[in-house]
């Protein structure tokens, strides 16, 4: 990602001014192709893959890179994901990236063996957790990132000619890192599950890093922004750890099935805000609302003590104001929307909270429909339907139902961004150039120019629109072109369960 200052926003407000009337001539009522959309996210993760690439990549304008990750330090870190249009390996949205296509398969794994795809769903999930257990050397060491986000950002490279410094940082119990040690513990756990019935042995080895993690996330506590300064201008943890703290607990609970975990999502509900905050934005830094979705899910099927009740019918009341406002249905904080219809939180990389929205929407609206529910908003009652209907809305939208009438998932439909802020798909190809493309030869060359990338960067999810329904598709203007492996992420799962719905929709009992 590009850095965390928000300069960018100075010539984009210029824009801003510029107040297009557009008309609504585009469709709500349309259909898309869910199943071709789910497979094309599912590509966009092999594009990401750092390390050395098997021979059923698919991908195959990458090839081989940082091969030589963690060497400086003396540990072995081939692997995992460059996070974005750069060349870092960032280890706390990485696992939220994971946590949530584990989350996906655990929801909608049926729905992805239908349409075919369900093995590169555990693909993607297993190209993340090989370089996590690689990452958690000792069972109070992880390393969370590689590379340094400044020089990187000073070469405009493809990852297999990187020249610029490939330094690794980790946490340990003197520079501790609860909230993305925490990430990688719920990663780790939710994708233990996953892997239950294919792989018992590789989810039990899952299991036991994420206990460990867990521990060592609790007893050492402190903020990774704080002990890996590097971080600071690109992955800060803003919300801090708490929320990590309780979202890995409960996703222990869900794979151990041990009290414990349990017993530390309800005993620390109140001081750490699981119940008391209810925040309208769910990332790869904020995670209440995902919190409090899975923790109210509980609710159904659990024989609980009364207190546990209390507390996760507390959880349940922040998730419902969650859902609430995202159906415009709160009487104050609801999400707001721009006038083509897409949830709006703020400028830079806008789809990140429209995918992860359109998830949890998703999720809840069956889990309503399964446990015969309606939702009681302060602003009226709403349907599994309705909630399900706005998901839809959400992703028709970025799939093309929208006033620029383009898909912001790239390679989707006939037309969608061409000039992605993304360091590989804008340079040639290693097998067309092998030729090594120095550091600023990069910029020189085909930064700056207004042709396409040079290759589709295929199931990316760019930054997308401003407050305005405008999109500007120059390299230069990340906020809107940058793509992001925790953008996609949540769409796999959302792709299949609306691909499932697109097949039963004159079903009416399904
Ligand atoms: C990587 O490049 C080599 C040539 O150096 C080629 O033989 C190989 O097939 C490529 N690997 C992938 C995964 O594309
Ligand atoms: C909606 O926009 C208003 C005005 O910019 C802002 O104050 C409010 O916080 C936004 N609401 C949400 C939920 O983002």
């Amino acid at each position: 990602m590009e850095r965390f200052v928000r300069k960018c926003s100075i010539t984009l407000k210029i824009v801003y001014i510029i107040l297009a009337i557009l008309p609504f001539s585009f469709s709500n009522f349309t259909s898309k192709n869910y199943k071709d959309a789910l497979s094309k996210s599912l590509l966009y993760f092999e594009a990401q893959r750092s390390g050395h690439l098997p021979h059923n990549q698919r991908v195959a304008w990458r090839n081989h890179s940082g091969l030589l990750d963690g060497l400086e330090q003396g540990v072995e870190l081939v692997g995992g994901y460059y996070d974005a249009g750069d060349n870092v390996k960032f280890g706390f949205p990485m696992a939220f990236t994971v946590t949530m296509l584990s989350w996906g398969v655990l929801e909608y794994g049926k729905e992805m063996i239908e349409a075919g795809e369900y093995g590169h769903a555990l693909e993607a999930i297993k190209w993340g957790t090989d370089y996590f257990i690689k990452a958690h050397t000792h069972p109070n060491v992880l390393w969370v990132q590689v590379g340094d986000g400044n020089t990187d950002h000073d070469c405009w490279q493809r990852p297999e000619d990187m020249t610029t410094l490939r330094r690794a940082y980790k946490i340990d119990e003197n520079n501790p890192g609860s909230d993305v040690a925490g990430e990688t513990a719920a990663a780790m756990a939710a994708a233990s599950l996953v892997f239950k019935t294919t792989n018992i042995h590789y989810s039990n080895v899952l299991l036991d890093h994420a206990q460990q993690l867990f521990e060592f996330a609790d007893k050492y506590r402190g903020k990774y922004d704080e002990s890996v300064e590097e971080v600071k201008g690109y992955y800060p943890s803003e919300s801090g750890y708490e929320d990590e703290l309780l979202w890995a607990s409960l996703w222990l609970y869900k794979a151990s099935k041990k009290e414990r975990y349990l017993e530390y999502v309800i005993g620390n509900a109140i001081s750490f805000k699981g119940v008391t905050w209810g925040v309208n934005e769910f990332s790869w830094d904020i995670k209440f609302a995902g919190l409090q979705i899975l923790a109210s899910m509980l609710l159904m099927d659990e024989k609980r003590n009364n207190y546990h009740k209390y507390i996760l019918d507390k959880y349940r009341l922040k998730a419902e104001h969650y859902i609430c406002g995202c159906l415009n249905k709160n009487t104050a904080e609801n999400m707001n929307r721009t006038l083509g219809g897409l949830f709006y939180t703020r400028e830079w990389n806008n789809m990140q909270h429209v995918s992860n929205a359109a998830f949890l929407l998703t999720i809840y609206s069956d889990h309503l429909k399964t446990s015969g529910l309606t939702l009681n908003c302060p602003q009226g009652e709403i349907t599994p339907k309705e909630i399900i209907s706005r998901a839809k809305s959400q992703v028709d939208y970025i799939l093309g139902s929208n006033p620029m009438h383009l898909s912001y998932l790239v390679g989707f439909g006939a037309r969608f961004p061409q000039r992605v802020h993304h360091r590989g798909s804008s340079l040639p190809s290693y097998s067309r150039r092998r030729k090594f493309i120095r550091c600023m030869e990069g910029y020189t060359n085909w930064y700056g120019h207004s042709k396409p990338n040079m290759n589709v960067l295929i199931g990316a999810l760019v930054g997308g629109p401003d407050e305005n329904d405008r999109f500007i598709d120059k390299r230069s203007n990340y906020a809107q072109t940058e793509a992001c492996t925790y953008n996609t992420a949540p769409l796999v799962g959302v792709f299949a369960r609306l691909f499932k719905l697109e097949r039963t929709s004159n079903c009416p009992n399904c």
